[in-house]
């Protein structure tokens, strides 16, 4: 007769991530692209992840369209907002490496800081920081959204490169030099790292 609940049992059904991802026969962890506006984050992150599905992985890609348009739609670029940008998005890949799977995630990520506060949440074994290296002059070259021009003309503030800084990766695990070879070559370099690591077999 009594409503509350006292008597209710919970099961103990915690599964682990590394059951989770046994399945599949992968180790969880997240590849961290960071890198300047038009550096290729997104564009090898995604070729990666391409790659890693048709070898059968199980993985999920975090980048601008799904995430700027959704959970952090309310934020903008002023260090402050950036910095809670890469806060949510480091604690939503950690979930996912709980849920056992492949991370990619392209971000600038412009802050050593932040890049290290997600580092320390998922765990340094688990924490690939890929820095897609390109230049400066080779971002502005490409300007494939315009951006850059629109930065130098002072019609944006606070542009990554040109009036707000990035700190470049001090010991990358993976260092791309994604100006001069081409995204397969990125790609196959990524691959290489990853067996290294026993990520993937
Ligand atoms: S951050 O710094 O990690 O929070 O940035 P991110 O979420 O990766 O978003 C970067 C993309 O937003 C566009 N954009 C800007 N980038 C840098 N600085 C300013 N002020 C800015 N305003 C808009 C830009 O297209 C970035 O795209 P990518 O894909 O990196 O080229």
């Amino acid at each position: 007769q009594m409503e509350d609940s006292s008597n209710i049992v919970w099961h103990q059904h915690h599964v682990a991530k590394q059951q989770r991802a046994q399945q599949k026969n992968q180790t969880p962890c997240v590849l961290w692209f960071t890198g300047l506006s038009g550096a290729g984050k997104s564009t090898v992150a995604g070729a990666l992840e391409n790659r890693l599905v048709e070898l059968g992985y199980h993985t999920y890609l975090l980048d601008g369209d799904n995430v700027r348009h959704g959970l952090c739609r309310d934020l903008g670029f002023s260090s402050q907002d950036r910095r809670e940008n890469i806060r949510r998005i480091g604690e939503v890949a950690n979930l996912m490496v709980d849920a056992g799977l492949i991370v990619l995630s392209a971000f600038i990520s412009p802050h050593r800081e932040e890049r290290e506060m997600v580092r320390d949440l998922v765990g340094d074994d688990a924490f690939f920081e890929v820095y897609v290296d390109t230049s400066l002059a080779e971002c502005e070259k490409r300007d494939p959204k315009g951006l850059y021009k629109k930065a130098r003309a002072g019609e944006i503030s606070q542009f990554t490169g040109i009036d707000s800084e990035y700190q470049i990766p001090l010991k990358p695990e993976i260092h791309l030099n994604a100006g001069e070879q081409t995204v397969a070559e990125s790609v196959e370099a990524c691959i290489q790292a990853l067996k290294r690591h026993n990520v993937i077999s």
